[in-house]
């Protein structure tokens, strides 16, 4: 029997849905497959509620997207789950067992590859029992439409650098891992290979710069750029519950895991990450 699957739109102009009655359990459910991509792609990002998720079913619904990326920091994937990041303040042995610090700043994953993640899904095992430890997403579709026309034709043709150097806290890059990692430019705007639409490119911290730019009217454009997509109205709050499975699209938003009291409370969640195309 047809599992009853319900989508709710969570902002009145569409962007983020919450799925119930889903269960990415069974990976091979090929109807509810057909649901959930159909609403990722129509929504931006999805929240699919109340999972129970093994390593190994997580990692199977998660490639049904598509190859699945291994990321950088080695140290911090599941083990014998390469393809799971840790996203976590959990410690063993007085040394985090995966990143604490993932993802503080506006930017969509691994913009600084040629070939960026298409969509991350990023399971909550544990969450702050004070509410605390939101993600902020951005919608850089409906950012990227209300631009002026004036600024659209600017943005035409113009191209940023993005190089990964995060600084989290406790890791930093070894020398392999730098030479794995040289960055890539990508289209400020880019049309999303599935949907047609144009959105917003931009990396927070990991684009560095506009190229063929003087630095101050690179920076300028940034910052024009960033307060128009950052204003309330493309921003969604998330606030997570156990089981909640969100699965964003890279290529059309990008997000910001708000700092929460990670002395005091546990965050734990395992993060799949789908290979995307090269923006254009
Ligand atoms: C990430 O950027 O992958 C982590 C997001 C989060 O922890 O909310």
């Amino acid at each position: 029997m047809a599992r009853e699957i319900s989508i709710n739109p969570l902002t009145a102009h569409g962007f983020f849905a919450e799925i119930v009655g889903a269960d990415l359990a069974d990976p091979s459910d090929d109807a509810q497959f057909a649901t959930i991509k159909a609403a990722h792609l129509a929504h931006g990002v999805i929240v699919i509620r109340d999972q129970r998720l093994t390593p190994d079913q997580q990692i199977a619904f998660s490639r049904r997207f598509g190859p699945l990326a291994i990321h950088v920091l080695e140290d911090q994937l599941l083990a014998g789950h390469p393809e799971i990041l840790l996203v976590s303040n959990k410690t063993e042995d007085g040394r985090y067992v995966g990143l604490p610090d993932a993802g503080r700043f506006w930017h969509t994953d691994q913009s600084y590859e040629r070939r960026p993640a298409l969509g991350s899904l990023l399971y909550a095992l544990e969450v702050p029992s004070d509410g605390s430890g939101d993600t902020l997403f951005c919608d850089m579709s409906a950012a990227y439409a209300a631009l002026p026309a004036a600024t659209k034709d600017r943005l035409n043709g113009l191209r940023g650098m993005h190089i990964y150097d995060h600084g989290h806290k406790a890791f930093a890059l070894g020398e392999a891992q730098k030479a794995r990692l040289p960055g890539h430019d990508h289209p400020l705007v880019r049309t999303h290979p599935e949907t047609g639409r144009k959105a917003l490119y931009l990396g927070g911290k990991v684009l560095k710069h506009v190229i063929g730019l003087e630095a101050d009217e690179s920076a300028a454009l940034l910052d024009e750029l960033y307060a128009h997509c950052q204003s309330e109205t493309f921003v969604y709050r998330h606030k997570w519950r156990l089981g909640d499975l969100v699965f964003w699209d890279n290529r059309c938003t990008m997000h910001f895991a708000q700092p929460y009291d990670d002395a005091t409370y546990t965050r734990h969640m395992h993060r799949t990450t789908v290979q995307g195309d090269i923006p254009v």
